[in-house]
């Protein structure tokens, strides 16, 4: 079984279709790649993943039970669907460890929220700065700290919007080491990103979007090899 199906998704920006039929399948501990030129609806999918944007027609189905676009966005979320967005949304006056337990959510029990700050703070790096206000933190601290906003809650899909954007080239490295430390047989991880070398050394497969539509699917390799992909987007 698939951790998430997107099945033959529509979305409509007046009569502009962002995504046109789309369909694929990642499974569960997979990283996929979701990469494309501008407008190629990337954010668009993670929009209607996450519950912010409806689409026209089709489904996005978790495991085999739920179909997302029928949830709200707390749903979506209860349902251990996180998101990283583009822009860093750190909380800059609270410190570290603060801003991992709002990653936590309310619901978790403080014995336990100390216990998965200390091992978050551990996965991305941060340990050393725990105490430190977010708003000192480097770029690249920043994201990581985002990362491990929504890695507290442990989610069973993560979904990562260019996440070393930005970044250097060492920071970029290091990002993609701590992604490779986040995959779990029981999680699939969706990331965008434009950094193709980053992109090879996390995805196990990537999707090719363009103009709503899957234009490659398959390994970094192949894409870099693809007639189409390089003439719509690698080859630019
Ligand atoms: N709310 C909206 N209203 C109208 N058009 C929109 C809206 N959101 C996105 N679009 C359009 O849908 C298309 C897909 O946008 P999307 O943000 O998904 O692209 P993307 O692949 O993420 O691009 P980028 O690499 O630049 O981030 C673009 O042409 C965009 O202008
Ligand atoms: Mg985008």
């Amino acid at each position: 079984m698939s951790a998430l199906v997107i099945d033959a998704l529509t979305v409509a920006f007046g009569r502009f279709r962002a995504l046109d039929a789309l369909s694929l399948a990642v499974d569960p501990g997979e990283v996929r790649a979701v990469i494309g030129p501008n407008g190629a609806g990337k954010t668009t999918l993670l929009d209607v993943i996450s519950g912010i944007t409806k689409p026209v027609s089709g489904r996005v189905m978790l495991g085999d039970r739920l179909d997302l676009t029928r949830c709200s966005e707390a749903q979506i979320a209860r349902a251990g669907v996180r998101r990283k967005f583009q822009k860093p949304s750190v909380f800059p006056v609270l410190t570290v460890r603060e801003n991992l337990a709002i990653g936590c959510g309310p619901d978790m029990a403080p014995g336990a929220r100390e216990a998965r700050i200390a091992a978050v703070l551990g996965e991305v790096g941060l340990a050393v700065r725990a105490a430190v206000p977010a708003g000192a933190l480097s770029h690249g601290e920043k994201q990581w700290l985002e990362i491990g906003m929504v890695l507290a809650a442990e989610p069973g899909l993560l979904l990562l919007d260019e996440p070393v954007a930005g970044l250097s080239d060492a920071e970029t490295a290091r990002t993609a080491e701590l992604i490779g430390r986040l995959r779990r047989p029981d999680r699939a991880i969706l990331v965008i990103e434009h950094d193709m070398g980053f992109v090879e050394a996390v995805a196990d497969k990537v999707t090719v979007l363009h103009e709503g539509r899957t234009l490659y699917e398959g390994g970094m390799q192949g894409a870099r090899r693809d007639a189409r992909v390089i003439e719509v987007f690698l080859g630019r």
